[in-house]
């Protein structure tokens, strides 16, 4: 599928967005390994999540829908079963790395796989520490890190210290430590973001943090739970980048994750100038959500580094589009992690940016954008990315002129099947309340 859009002049609306992916991982993964049933509400439909509870579905658990977005996941107790086939993670990196967290520590060996695009992501550094556990995690063929084979069985806790920050990592650490002999330390040299430990919290799990370091005692099996997940912050991210730089818009985010460790974009559009509000509603089950209000102005340049990456990595490419509406040299450094995700994005960016008539210099960790405030409508393609295809469709709404074609956009669905409804539905609101006003 192919997506067309038309520059847009004003926007206002509200949106609901769906249920935030990195949780609804954890919370289902650790449904599955706790003691009884568990409610999961507003569990999201992207095929990353589903993906995650077919996989369950293989190691023996069971999990029923009665209306849709309402999942009870029937946990093991710790014990999950062997499964048959391959385990088929298609683009979720995220399952793929805590999977092998979870596999590392069961008596029972298994295979891992997905789709191409993550088969060219890389595995090794996860299954290396998991190694040092004492499970036995492999490539199963010498050249790339997926498809690998995992033989679980009898861990032993360790301290680790990665020497590059990531939640994903920290999270498989975590969920083998549960399992393992001993305690599992993890110090981080830059704080990722905590899902993982909130999650395991409310599930009942001891967990002890002492500055950058989290720990957890195995032998622990969790307890089950009932948990709302809260919108997430990195979907609502396309349309408060789309109200933010068009002055006289307004969009109304209900209910999203305010996680601080997720906020770095909110930082950096409030930074930029952008009207925003954050109505905290609550802290129920171990994370923030509330509303987010934004109001379109006219943007200023920004600055990103090394250290702000772990709280917007997922945004960089919106952040890239922002850049180019305010006046002036932004740069994005130190985020040379982008280029290990669905695509390589910081390519994808500085391409679809410069089809789209962007003064951008693409730098090894980053790049560097010459903001004039204008966008053109043009040809782009995805890359088979959903946050390039998604970014690059706000960014044609907001080009001064020409439409927008973008190739290959079913990947969309990986994060936020709804897109395209939601655009819709704010674009005819925008339609109903500028013609009333
Ligand atoms: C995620 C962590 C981030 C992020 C990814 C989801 C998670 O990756 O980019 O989309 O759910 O833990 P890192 O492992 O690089 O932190």
């Amino acid at each position: 599928m192919n997506l067309t859009v038309n520059p847009l002049r004003t926007v206002i609306g509200d949106i609901t967005v769906p249920g935030d992916k990195s949780i609804s991982h954890r919370v289902a993964l650790l449904a599955a390994l706790a003691q009884g049933a568990s409610c999961l509400r507003n569990f999201p439909a992207g095929r990353d999540c589903r993906a995650t509870l077919k996989i369950l579905s293989q190691l023996g658990i069971a999990h029923e829908e009665l209306e849709p977005g309402t999942v009870t996941i029937f946990g093991c107790g710790g014990k999950l079963s062997a499964p048959s086939q391959t385990l088929d993670c298609e683009n979720s990196g995220t399952t793929a790395r805590l999977l092998m967290g979870i596999l590392a520590g069961q008596p029972f060996a298994a295979s891992i796989d997905g789709d191409d695009s993550l088969r060219r992501r890389p595995m090794e550094h996860v299954a290396a520490a998991l190694r040092e556990m004492g499970s036995a995690i492999f490539p199963s063929n010498g050249e790339k890190d997926l498809p690998l084979r995992v033989s679980g069985g009898a861990l032993i806790g360790r301290n680790f210290a990665p020497d590059r920050a990531g939640a994903q990592l920290k999270s498989a650490l975590l969920f083998a430590g549960l399992q393992a002999r001993g305690t599992t330390r993890v110090t981080e040299d830059l704080p990722t973001r905590d899902h993982t430990e909130r999650a395991m919290r409310l599930a009942g799990i001891r967990l002890e943090t002492d500055g950058s370091t989290v720990s957890v005692e195995g032998g622990q099996i969790p307890k089950s739970f009932a948990v709302t997940i809260p919108g997430d912050l990195s979907s609502a991210a396309f349309w408060m980048a789309l109200a933010a730089p068009l002055q006289g818009s307004r969009i109304i985010l209900h209910n999203v994750g305010l996680n601080r460790r997720r906020l770095g974009f909110v930082d950096a559009l409030l930074h930029m100038g952008a009207g925003i509000r954050e109505e905290v509603i609550s802290c129920d089950e171990g994370e923030w959500f509330g509303n987010l209000d934004i109001r379109g102005d006219q943007l200023r340049p920004f600055q990103v580094q090394a250290t702000d990456l772990p709280s917007l990595i997922d945004e960089i490419p919106l952040l890239a589009v922002l850049a180019a509406k305010a006046r002036g040299v932004s740069t994005i450094r130190g985020a040379s992690a982008l280029r290990i995700k669905e695509c390589d994005r910081i390519t994808a960016t500085v391409t679809n940016l410069q089809k789209m008539g962007v003064e951008v210099d693409e730098l090894p960790d980053g790049m560097t954008i010459y903001g004039t405030g204008n966008l053109n409508g043009a040809e782009l393609q995805s890359y088979g990315d959903h946050r390039i295809a998604m970014a690059f469709a706000i960014a044609g709404l907001l080009a001064s002129e020409k439409q927008t074609l973008i190739h290959d956009t079913d990947c969309i669905a990986v994060s936020y099947p709804g897109f395209h409804r939601d655009l819709l539905h704010l674009i005819k609101d925008s339609v109903r309340e500028l013609a009333f006003s």
